[in-house]
Order: C-alpha cells, then sequence, then structure tokens
C-alpha cells in the first residue's frame, strides 16, 4: 500500500467514527421514544411524571405517589365534579389543605417535611390517597 490509499482509509474510517457519534447523541432519540409511548396510552390520561396526580373518575392516581422532600406536586382533575385536596387527621405536619378545583384544574403543592400524608377529597371522603414523601 501506498502512502496515499492509507491516508484515504484513515480520512474514511474518522468519517464513520464522526457520522456514529453525531447519530448516537442526537437527543431526539429519547423523545421520540417518549412520544410514541404516550400515544400508545391515548384515551386515558396518564400523569406526566412521578410529581403529578390525576383525578379520574373519583379516584387518584398514582396512589401512593413518592416524592422527595422539596417536590411540587400537581393535582389535576378531570372530573365533571370539583375535588380538593385535604390531608387526614393524624399525619405529620406540613400536608396539603386545598381549596376545591373543578374539570381540568390544577391544584400544587409543595412538600417541605418528609413523612406519609394520606388525604381525602373533602366532599368526597371516600377518595382516599397517600403521598410517602422522603428525605
Ligand atoms: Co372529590
Amino acid at each position: 500500500m501506498n502512502r496515499k490509499v492509507i491516508i484515504l482509509m484513515v480520512l474514511g474510517l474518522v468519517a464513520v467514527i464522526v457520522m456514529v457519534m453525531a447519530s448516537s447523541s442526537r437527543p431526539n432519540h429519547s423523545t421520540a421514544y417518549k412520544m410514541g409511548n404516550t400515544s400508545k396510552q391515548a384515551g386515558t390520561i396518564q400523569p406526566a411524571d412521578d410529581k403529578s396526580v390525576v383525578i379520574q373518575n373519583y379516584t387518584f392516581n398514582p396512589n401512593p405517589l413518592k416524592v422527595k422532600k422539596g417536590t411540587t406536586v400537581t393535582w389535576t382533575n378531570t372530573d365533571t365534579a370539583k375535588h380538593n385536596v385535604e390531608v387526614d387527621d393524624g399525619q405529620p405536619a406540613g400536608g396539603p389543605n386545598g381549596p376545591l378545583f373543578g374539570k381540568n384544574e390544577t391544584y400544587q403543592f409543595t412538600f417541605a417535611n418528609a413523612g406519609i400524608f394520606k388525604y381525602h377529597c373533602s366532599p368526597h371522603p371516600y377518595m382516599h390517597g397517600s403521598v410517602e414523601v422522603t428525605e
């Protein structure tokens, strides 16, 4: 092999490495997967992440919700009925005690204290939820 051929081979190898690196670091790989995953669940509203609770058919979901201390949790009401988030008696200090909110409205609460916070909906005391807050 002469020097020219070796240089061309090296350049070709570098080009292949650059292309592989560029394709593997492209950020839309994970985005595309997420979007595909979401569309698979069309029809039911799923929590966007572990900081969200959806109220649907008088049920809090997920329940229990596990978060780290300092997390802001968003409850989204998809029911026609108004609901709220009120901590049960006997729970640790620093639990939620929110107003009623209607369809497609949200309520947010930041958990500053660790502990297990059981809660309910005031007008519908049979609606139970729980947020487990860790340090
Ligand atoms: Co309710």
